[in-house]
């Protein structure tokens, strides 16, 4: 059975080097013809997904890009020329899905996703969020959603992206102080006026979720979900297939532990990083949790996959809806995270590495405080 499988693991990536070869538009299109890729319908499904089951679902590659790194909070920033090739090689490569923020520089990451993207804009979907309290390119104190100010951002961020539309619009965190239903309301008219396409919330709650909801349908939730943080399996991954609700994990490589090149020894740029103020980053806890690594590390290396690849290949298959956005400045790391997507697991051995992993007590919590709300 696992010869069987590491030889269908194979065949896809001679399949997706041949791939490279055809234009993403041909290779969606071929990728959705059940039956017809020359190398079997499971390629064809993990290549293209449907991000959520319901009327608001959207398709898209079966992997984002998290743009959010190459720019900002990542330690290093990359010289910016590198990072525009990597974005339009990504569109080359298949990738239709990219996502950045406001908040990300503020503003910068915005700039520069807008400019990659001009020459194939229209052939994807462009996610971005508001919701920080940000004035004049600095952040100011917390939250703000009020509608005035969603409707400033939009504005901005329109602009910033180089677009008349944001294909995704994703309020970045729940403001206590501002209704839910007032904020899914103003998304609502924005959406009314062609300024964005659809709705997401991240790290929201079961109750915000399902106000939102009721007033403009969402399309996306996107949350932190990894190996390393399992939270949203208990209420938000039922909840969003009750509602038929896309799932979009962030730092889907839990910010590059789960591939083993961060360790004890790791250290992080004070004001671009925040892994440094995270406590899952203190040495202890990455010492603490290195079980992780090993697990990943002798699944990957009996099936020719790297640390990263089986992590985002577990996530894959924990449901057809989901699409994680990794992100990364290397071209190297995009192409494996790609591959990721054409490992497809038997059912016992997805079987056993979860139940090996569940059961690793997680050292040191994801942030400082909590996000969700
Ligand atoms: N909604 C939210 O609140 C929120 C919060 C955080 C992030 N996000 C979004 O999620 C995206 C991804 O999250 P993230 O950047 O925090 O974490 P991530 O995707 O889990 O990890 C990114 C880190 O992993 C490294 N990496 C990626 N692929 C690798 C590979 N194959 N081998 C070795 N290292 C690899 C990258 O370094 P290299 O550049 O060296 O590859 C980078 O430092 C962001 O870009 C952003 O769009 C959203």
């Amino acid at each position: 059975m696992e010869h069987h499988n590491r030889r269908k693991f194979l065949q896809a990536g001679t399949a997706l080097g041949a791939s490279l070869l055809f234009s993403p538009a041909v290779l969606l299109a071929q990728t959705s013809q059940k039956g017809n890729h020359p190398t079997g319908n499971h390629i064809a499904n993990a290549k293209a997904r449907s991000l959520g089951t319901g009327n608001h679902r959207i398709e898209v590659s079966a992997l984002g890009l998290g743009c959010m790194g190459m720019s900002w909070n990542r330690s290093f920033v990359p010289d910016r020329k590198y990072m525009i090739e990597t974005i339009r090689k990504a569109y080359e490569m298949g990738v239709n899905f990219f996502d950045t923020a406001e908040a990300y520089g503020p503003y910068i990451n915005e700039i520069l996703v807008g400019e990659a993207i001009k020459p194939f804009r229209k052939d994807i979907t462009l996610c971005s969020k508001f919701g920080f309290a940000i004035e004049n390119g600095k952040f100011t104190q917390g939250l703000n959603s009020r509608p005035e100010q969603i409707r400033k951002v939009v504005e901005a961020s329109l602009k910033r992206l180089n677009t008349d539309v944001i294909d995704l619009l994703y309020q970045h965190r729940v403001d206590p102080n501002v209704p839910m239903e007032d904020v899914a309301g103003t998304v609502k008219d924005l959406i009314k006026e062609g300024k964005v396409k659809h709705f997401g919330l991240s790290e929201a709650g079961v109750e915000n979720i399902r106000k939102a909801h009721a007033i403009q349908p969402l399309t996306a939730i996107q949350t932190e979900y990894s190996l390393m943080s399992r939270d949203p399996e208990k209420d938000i991954l039922p909840l969003c297939e009750e509602l038929g609700i896309g799932f979009v994990p962030y730092s889907p490589l839990c910010r590059a532990y789960l591939t083993g090149y961060i360790n004890e020894r790791s250290t992080y740029v004070a004001g671009n990083d925040n892994r440094g103020s995270l406590p899952r980053y203190a040495p202890d806890a990455v010492k603490a949790n290195w079980v992780m690594i090993d697990i990943l590390e002798d699944f990957g290396n009996e099936r020719g996959l790297t640390v990263a690849q089986v992590a985002l290949a577990w996530l894959l298959a924990q449901k057809p809806w989901i699409v994680p956005i990794p992100g990364t400045t290397k071209l190297a790391h995009l192409q494996e995270n790609l591959w990721s997507a054409d490992y497809v697991f038997t059912k016992d051995e997805l079987k056993q590495l979860t139940t090996a992993v569940s059961k690793i007590e997680i050292v040191g919590n994801r942030y400082a405080t909590p996000q969700t709300g």
